[in-house]
């Protein structure tokens, strides 16, 4: 499905959301930056995971100046990404639900609307608790449940009626824009995710509602 989608990923993303999904990226980095800026060891590495075009990989490379690794496992993805991120960070193909990578690696881990769509969230989350190391920070950026019914509503006409009719004509793949809102009701809402990643082992689990809970974006510490 992603690779249908790639060539017009960026550009539905940008239309789609009025340029809001770049606001997002930027918060995740600040607060990744913050986060690791207050642990103690030098040489930083961060892993986006689920990385598709290497949006937030570029933003957390530009915004922290950390070392930046990033993984999807759709080829068409990673080259468009190729394209866009500086060769320093490394993209590398990979399954988020059996990461290439040794058990504490990286002091930083992101994820930006990719746990959603993983077989297991359960165990996407566990993979992300093995391969960071401990005091290591997690920052979970997905859609969520918009907190006011008035404002939820409203979003839900456009989020299940527009959103899919434009995507499907702009990227040719009607499944993929229906697919979107599905996958949004089925996935856990914000206090839920709290829970699951509590669950998988990380604490000071915070999560902070983006554009009224549109979007959320969950940080968690490995102990
Ligand atoms: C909605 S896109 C998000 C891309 C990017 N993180 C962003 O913020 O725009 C979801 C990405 O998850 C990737 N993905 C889905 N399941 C995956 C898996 N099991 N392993 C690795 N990548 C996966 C897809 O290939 C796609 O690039």
């Amino acid at each position: 499905m992603f690779s249908t989608i790639a060539r017009r990923y960026d550009l539905l993303n940008h239309l789609l959301s009025g340029n809001t999904d770049k606001r997002w990226r930027r918060i995740v980095a600040s607060r990744v930056g913050e986060k690791l800026a207050s642990n103690a060891s030098e040489a930083k590495q961060i892993l986006d995971v689920a990385c598709g075009t290497g949006d937030l990989a570029l933003t957390l490379f530009e915004t922290t100046g950390v070392t930046v690794v990033a993984t999807d496992f759709c080829r068409p993805m990673l080259q468009i990404a190729a394209g866009k991120v500086p060769r320093c960070i490394k993209l590398i193909e990979g399954d988020a639900l059996s990461l290439p990578f040794l058990d504490r690696s990286f002091e930083g881990a992101t994820i930006a609307f990719g746990l959603r769509n993983l077989a297991s969230v359960e165990d996407g989350l566990s993979e992300l608790f093995r391969i960071l190391r401990p005091q290591g920070w997690l920052a979970v950026l997905e859609f969520s449940r918009p907190t006011n019914p008035l404002f939820r509503a409203l979003f839900g006409l456009y989020f299940t009626k527009v959103l899919p009719l434009l995507g499907g004509v702009i990227s040719g793949s009607k499944s993929a824009y229906n697919y979107l809102p599905d996958s949004v009701q089925k996935f856990p809402d914000q206090r839920e995710l709290l829970l699951l990643m509590e669950r998988a082992g990380f604490v000071e689990v915070t999560y902070e509602n983006l554009t009224g809970g549109i979007a959320a974006l969950h940080m968690a510490r490995r102990p």
